[in-house]
């Protein structure tokens, strides 16, 4: 059975989406790098193991890393899963989980890499917004996609009311990316991203209107 680790800050909603959906594989353990999180509460009540690593304490980005790292290898991670982990991680870290990190960010990428993708899509005037799952390579939020939820914006909705959409399909969208993975459904190879036997082309699109 596959081992996961999830990556948390806040409020850990896709946590508990991930947790409540009794993946084919473990969560054996989330890390926080901020000590009152409320996901870590979340961990706690489902008995998973939990790890408060604050980065604050750690003079350069690559020295928090490798506490996260060491923790991961203590747990015997084979998959790392970033769920609202909000720091940027260091090129060696990154290229020692390669293809084996994915994370959901709230936008239909690669539209709206970084901070504020709500607040943008609105100030735009798109017509629709998402939430992408993706694998996580070097350049930040340009791993390949291989899940999108796709909502339609409406001229009534405020930041919060599509943020309320969007997490509500980031909750079906990444625990299912998640299983397909625990399943082998979806692989990373060497020749790429492999999905049901053939190579992934293009995210598998979810939408809700
Ligand atoms: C989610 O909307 C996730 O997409 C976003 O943080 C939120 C975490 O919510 N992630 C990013 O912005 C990463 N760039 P949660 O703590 O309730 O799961």
């Amino acid at each position: 059975m596959i081992k996961i680790a999830v990556l948390v800050s806040g409020s850990g909603s896709n946590l508990q989406a991930l947790i409540d959906a009794n993946l084919s594989g473990q969560i054996v353990g989330v890390i926080s790098n901020k000590p009152d999180a409320y996901a870590l509460e979340r961990a706690k009540n489902a008995g998973i193991q939990t790890a408060a690593i604050e980065h604050k304490q750690y003079p350069t980005r690559e020295a928090f890393d490798a506490v996260m790292h060491q923790q991961l290898l203590d747990w015997d991670v084979d998959l790392v899963i970033l769920a609202g982990f909000m720091r940027i991680l260091s090129a060696q870290f990154v290229q020692s989980w390669e293809g084996k990190m994915v994370n959901i960010h709230p936008s239909l990428l690669p539209n709206y890499k970084g901070m504020h993708t709500h607040k943008r899509v609105l100030n735009t005037g798109d017509v629709f917004h998402g939430c992408t799952v993706h694998y996580v390579t070097a350049e930040l939020d340009a791993g390949q996609a291989l899940a999108q939820g796709v909502v339609k914006v409406s001229n009534q909705d405020t930041e919060t009311s599509l943020a309320n959409r969007v997490h509500e399909l980031e909750h079906i969208i990444y625990p299912q990316v998640v299983e397909w993975i625990c399943t082998g459904a979806l692989k990373h190879t060497s020749n790429g991203v492999i999905y049901r036997d053939h190579p992934m082309k293009a995210p598998v699109q979810f939408c809700k209107f």
